[in-house]
């Protein structure tokens, strides 16, 4: 979704915003614009469509200036157009805005402006701000922002920049994030860390209804009653590596390649082998009800919700906790009614989703308590909880994820064993759990081994329009995942299913030119599995398999088959889910879509 990214320092800021711009390109976006400031002169480009655009028509422009504030746009108000795009300003062209999310108010307010003569230029909510600010400018820039906000009823993350207010620019947030970041060049703000990583990992993460008045050699933090706030700065474990392609032609295939490693950065620090029981700080605030914990709520939103999907049913494998899992955004539906001690876990890679946010407070007020399963450090999610686990899985930019669906399964097993060991889990099971999960790394590398077979099965069937994904007990979430996978990247239409569900409907679909992708390991589930698959050779459909090495039932029987190695039943889906993840990879490739951004599609979900 939109994104902004501001700087204010001893350097030329164009081609600081610029370089953030491209950092934020993949949270997806429909235009951009950037505003630079000069003493009292202020330059302002918007364009709409890919940021390359904006940055050609900016070059051969004279933009002096050691501030500015940038933004990439994904329209929500407005059609995608160079009016609607932000930098947002008011009438006499001294105040210029941009915002990420949502003035819910701005009608009423607009309306209002309207009739004290206010001429709009844009359909945006966020130009509203713009003439707000600007009617309530004395002078103080960062008072007139703070009286703006208690006009305004919504969601923002804000970077302003007045004409008569040089070598500054005001920040502020309500729901959206924004990280300061400290460098001896000067600071910077943005909505992602991203955007800034290559010039400072040191943060500060501005807080819910605060506003900060950042300068090049300091920024200073208040709240919405002017209230000064001292928060000293934290810094990040990502680095300016972590969002390079490194050799990579997508970010995509860079980090499904990461898996490994990704598992390995999840397990680091938590394993305890003698004891088969991992260790885990981030829950020790609630420790003491939660190891008694009986009932236990996972919420989440798209690929996050299939990992928990997933990890309902090593919930019930491991512990004795009655485990429901639910998709955040249908959860406000529901009537509620938490049995004492239950907890929601929330899983998100942004930590920003705001369905899953308001899942998680609706939880909370019906007495709920709050974990987090979470990649982006300090994001919102993380802040609701009260306590929680981070993947480590570094910045995942591919717009489709993929290795943070890996991390997300790792993290949730260790807790589901954690709980599991601390009830009926025996010694014996809990140490062969965590000796299978230190094996994981390398069975993984073993799949990725096999991406020139993929690409071939891939070359074979991507001319198909339809797909079908089937799966049983673990892996039926995979099937889900798999066929999610291809369609937000390749644009096929894939539906994953239950495999038991195939009689009740879907085999209907079956003929020659609909693959079906059958996840078989060797697990309880594989005689049934077989079943399936022999309902769908009877109708002649292709099947491609994702079975255990060695396997020689299904390869009589499937047309194509990839192999896993062989692991315990629960971490099945760990190995099965990259199969997946390469064959909508490679689909994509050959369709030649845009595979990092696909269309429509934003990285970080920030509107309900
Ligand atoms: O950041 P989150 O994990 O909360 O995001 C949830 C979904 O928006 C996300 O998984 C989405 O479905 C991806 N496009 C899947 O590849």
């Amino acid at each position: 979704m939109c994104g902004i990214i501001c700087y204010v320092g001893q350097k030329d800021a164009k081609p600081i915003l610029i370089e953030g711009l491209k950092r934020l390109e993949y949270r997806g976006y429909d235009s951009a614009g950037l505003a630079v400031q000069d003493g009292n002169e202020i330059s302002c480009y918007r364009e709409l469509g890919k940021i390359a655009s904006l940055e050609g028509l900016v070059n051969g422009q004279p933009m002096e200036g050691t501030s500015g504030i940038a933004h990439t746009r994904w329209a929500t108000h407005g059609e995608p157009s160079v009016q609607n795009a932000h930098p947002q300003r008011d009438q006499a062209e001294n105040v210029f805005v941009i915002h990420n999310g949502i003035i819910e108010n701005y009608h009423l307010l607009k309306k209002r402006l309207e009739k004290e003569g206010v001429a709009f230029q844009s359909e945006t909510d966020t130009e509203v701000l713009a003439h707000l600010i600007s009617s309530h400018f004395d002078g103080d820039l960062a008072d007139a922002v703070r009286k703006t906000m208690g006009q305004v009823e919504g969601t923002f993350g804000l970077g302003v920049i007045h004409r008569h207010a040089p070598d500054q620019v005001v920040v502020a947030r309500r729901g959206s994030p924004l990280i300061i970041g400290v460098s001896d060049d000067g600071h910077f703000v943005a909505s992602d860390v991203s955007a800034m990583v290559r010039y400072t990992n040191k943060v500060v993460h501005l807080q819910e209804n605060e506003l900060a008045t950042v300068t090049a050699d300091d920024f200073f933090i208040s709240t919405a009653q002017a209230q000064r706030i001292e928060r000293s700065t934290e810094t990040v474990e990502w680095s300016a590596e972590d969002v390079e392609l490194n050799g990579f032609p997508h970010y995509m295939l860079k980090e499904i390649y990461e898996q490994p490693h990704t598992i390995k950065n999840a397990l680091r620090g938590r394993l305890e082998p003698g004891e088969g029981v991992p260790k885990l700080g981030g829950i020790m605030p609630v420790w003491e009800d939660l190891k008694n914990c009986r009932h236990m709520v996972l919420v989440a939103c798209g690929t996050s919700f299939y990992a928990a999907s997933v990890a309902k049913y090593i919930f019930e494998k491991l512990t004795e906790i009655d485990t429901e899992v639910g998709l955040a955004s249908e959860f406000r539906y529901r009537k509620l009614n938490f049995p004492p001690n239950t907890f929601m876990v929330a899983i998100s890679q942004s930590g920003e989703t705001a369905d899953t946010l308001a899942a998680m407070k609706e939880a909370k007020r019906k007495g709920a308590r709050l974990l987090g399963v979470v990649n982006v450090v300090g994001s919102s999610i993380s802040r609701e909880t009260d306590g929680g686990i981070y993947n480590h899985a570094g910045p995942e930019i591919g717009v489709a994820s993929t290795k943070n669906f890996v991390s997300q399964l790792t993290t949730l097993t260790l807790l589901a064993l954690l709980l599991g060991r601390h009830q009926n889990l025996s010694l014996t099971e809990g140490v062969r759990a965590i000796r299978a999960l230190e094996a994981l790394p390398e069975q993984v590398r073993e799949v990725l081994g096999q991406a020139s077979h993929i690409e071939a099965i891939a070359e074979k069937y991507y001319h198909c329009t339809n797909w079908l994904f089937l799966g049983r007990k673990y892996n039926y979430p995979i099937a889900l995942e798999g066929a999610l996978k291809l369609k937000e990247v390749s644009y096929i239409h894939a539906e994953g299913y239950a495999a038991g569900e195939m009689k009740h409907g879907p085999i209907a679909l079956i003929n020659p030119e609909m693959p079906t992708v059958a996840v078989i390991p060797k697990d309880e589930m594989h005689e049934k599995m077989l079943s399936n698959i022999h309902e769908i050779k009877s109708r002649k459909g292709p099947v491609i398999a994702i079975a255990t090495q060695g396997d020689e039932k299904v390869r009589d029987l499937a047309d194509d088959v990839i192999e896993i190695p062989h692991v315990l039943d629960f971490l099945t889906p760990m190995l099965a889910v990259i199969p997946c993840q390469l064959l909508a990879y490679y689909c994509a490739k050959f369709l030649e879509r845009d595979i990092d951004k696909p269309r429509n599609l934003a990285k970080s979900v920030t509107v309900e």
